[in-house]
C-alpha cells in the first residue's frame, strides 16, 4: 500500500524506518520530511493545516494509510475530515477523532475526563477572565509551587511552574490576558506532584490496545535536568523503576478507564495514546495525555519494536488489533540529541554536518536537517538523534556518545548525562 506520513522530526524519521521495513509498504511519502526521510521515501511539501490539499494528494497518489505524527492536524480534525468524505473515507487515518484529540487539545477537558473516571491526576481548578478574582484567591490558598497550564495547544510552552504566589498571580493574569493567545483564554491551576516522570504509549482501536515499550525523556537543556525546557534532549527505554507492579496499576487505573471513557464519549480513536505519567510513592498519576507518539521517545520506542508496525496500524482500522502479537527487543535503547548552539533560544541554521558516515553501531535519526545539494545541513534546533542499543541503557548511552563526537557541525551541543537519574 501507499502511505503518507505527516511530520518532519526525529519521530517521523523513526516512523519512516519502521514503515519501510514492512513488506506491506509499497511507497512512502513524507510531508514535509527531512534529510533522513528523503532516503526512505519521497518528501513532499504539503501544509499540515491544508486538509483539502492533503486529501487531494492522497487521492492522486492512491494513498491507503495516513499516519499523523504531530498533534496539530489531529486536534484540528484531520481524522474527521477524511471520514466525512466519500472519496476519502476508505483511507485509514492513524490518529484520534477531533473529539478524542481534546485529551491533548484541552487541558480542562482532559482534567474533567480524568476526575469523572477516578483516573489518578493532580487536583485542579480552571478559570477564565470572567472569574479571574476567584483564580487569584485560589492561588493565595494554594501550596507552592503553583502549576499553571494554558488550556489549549501552546507549542509545549504552556505550562509554568512558579515558586512564589506573586509570580504565579502575575503569570496567571498574563495568561488570561492573552500571553499564549486563545490557548490561554482558559487556565488550569494544578497541585504540584513530586516524583519521577515516565512515558507510556499504546496503539489502540478505541477498545483494545497494545502496550509499546516504556520510555523516559529528558527535556531540559542542561545536564542534571537544569536550564530551559526543550523539545527533548534524549530518551531511554525501558525505564528500570517501572516494574510489573507499577505497570499493572498504569493499565488498570489509567489505560483501561481512559479507553472506557472514550467509548462513553463515542469518540473514535484509531491511533497512539501517549500517557505522560509521574510516579509518586509507588503510584502512577497522569500529568498529561497526548494524542500522538512522543518525541524523542519514539526514537527509542520504535527501534525496540520488532513487530510489523504497518500490519499493526492496519489492524487498528480493521478492528483486528486484539489478534496481533507484539514482539519487543529485550535490549535497552537510548537516544542522545545533537542540537544547534544557542537552542532553545536563538540559533543559526544551515551549518554543514560532517561525519555522518563515521558513526558506527547507532541509528541516526534526523530531525532538523535538510539536503543542500549533496550536503546535509542543519535546519532546526534539534538536529539529530543518535539511537543505540545496549544490554543496559548506560551501555546504549555510551555508544551514542561515542558517535556524537564523530559527527560535527558548528555549534553542536548535546547532553552527556541522559539517564543520569535512573
Ligand atoms: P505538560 O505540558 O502538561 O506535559 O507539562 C510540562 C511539564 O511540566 C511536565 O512534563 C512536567 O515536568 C511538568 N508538570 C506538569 N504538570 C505538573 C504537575 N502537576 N506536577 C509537577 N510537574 C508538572
Ligand atoms: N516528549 C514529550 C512530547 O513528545 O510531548
Amino acid at each position: 500500500m501507499n502511505i503518507l506520513l505527516l511530520g518532519g522530526g526525529g519521530r517521523e524519521h523513526a516512523f519512516a524506518l519502521k514503515i519501510c521495513e514492512s513488506p506491506l509498504c509499497e511507497k512512502l511519502y513524507i510531508a514535509p520530511g527531512n534529510a533522513g526521510t528523503a532516503a526512505l521515501g519521497e518528501n513532499v511539501s504539503l501544509r499540515l493545516n491544508d486538509f483539502d490539499a492533503i486529501g487531494q494528494f492522497a487521492l492522486d497518489k492512491e494513498i491507503s494509510m495516513l499516519v499523523v505524527g504531530p498533534e496539530a492536524p489531529l486536534v484540528d480534525g484531520i481524522f474527521d475530515y477524511f471520514h466525512e468524505q466519500d472519496e476519502l473515507k476508505g483511507i485509514r487515518v492513524i490518529g484520534p477523532s477531533q473529539r478524542a484529540a481534546q485529551l491533548e487539545g484541552s487541558k480542562a477537558f482532559a482534567k474533567a475526563f480524568m476526575i469523572k473516571r477516578d483516573i489518578p491526576t493532580a487536583a485542579y481548578a480552571e478559570f477564565t477572565i470572567e472569574n479571574i478574582d476567584e483564580g487569584l484567591s485560589y492561588i493565595d490558598s494554594h501550596s507552592l509551587p503553583v502549576v499553571l497550564k494554558a488550556d489549549g495547544l501552546a507549542a509545549g510552552k504552556g505550562v509554568l511552574i512558579l515558586d512564589s504566589v506573586e509570580e504565579a498571580k502575575a503569570e496567571f493574569r498574563a495568561m488570561l490576558e492573552g500571553k499564549f493567545g486563545a490557548a490561554s483564554e482558559r487556565v488550569v491551576i494544578e497541585e504540584f506532584l513530586k516524583g519521577t516522570e515516565f512515558s507510556v504509549f499504546v496503539l489502540t482501536d478505541g477498545k483494545n490496545y497494545k502496550l509499546l515499550p516504556i520510555a523516559k525523556d529528558y527535556k531540559r537543556i542542561g545536564e542534571g535536568d537544569t536550564g530551559l525546557n526543550t523539545g527533548g534532549m534524549g530518551s531511554v527505554s525501558p525505564v528500570p523503576f517501572v516494574d510489573e507492579q507499577l505497570l499493572k496499576k498504569v493499565e488498570n487505573w489509567i489505560i483501561s478507564p481512559t479507553l472506557t471513557g472514550l467509548q462513553e464519549l463515542d469518540a473514535p480513536y484509531h491511533g497512539f495514546i501517549f500517557f505522560g505519567l509521574i510516579e509518586v510513592d509507588g503510584d502512577p498519576y497522569v500529568i498529561e495525555y497526548n494524542c500522538r507518539m512522543g518525541d524523542p521517545e519514539t526514537e527509542v520506542v520504535f527501534p525496540r519494536l520488532k513487530s510489523d508496525l504497518v500490519a499493526m496500524m492496519r489492524a487498528v482500522g480493521d478492528h483486528k488489533l486484539s489478534e496481533m502479537e507484539i514482539e519487543i527487543d529485550e535490549r535497552a535503547a537510548a537516544a542522545v540529541f545533537l542540537v544547534s548552539g544557542g537552542y532553545p533560544e536563538a540559533y543559526e541554521k544551515g551549518k554543514t554536518i560532517t561525519g555522518l558516515d563515521q558513526a558506527e553501531g547507532s541509528l541516526l535519526l534526523h530531525a532538523g536537517t535538510r539536503m543542500e545539494g549533496d550536503t546535509v545541513v542543519t535546519d532546526g534546533g534539534r538536529v539529530l538523534a543518535i539511537t543505540s542499543f545496549g544490554k543496559t541503557f548506560k551501555e546504549a548511552v555510551a555508544r551514542s556518545l561515542e558517535n556524537a563526537e564523530k559527527i560535527q557541525f558548528e555549534g553542536k551541543y548535546y547532553r552527556k548525562d541522559i539517564g543520569f537519574d535512573l
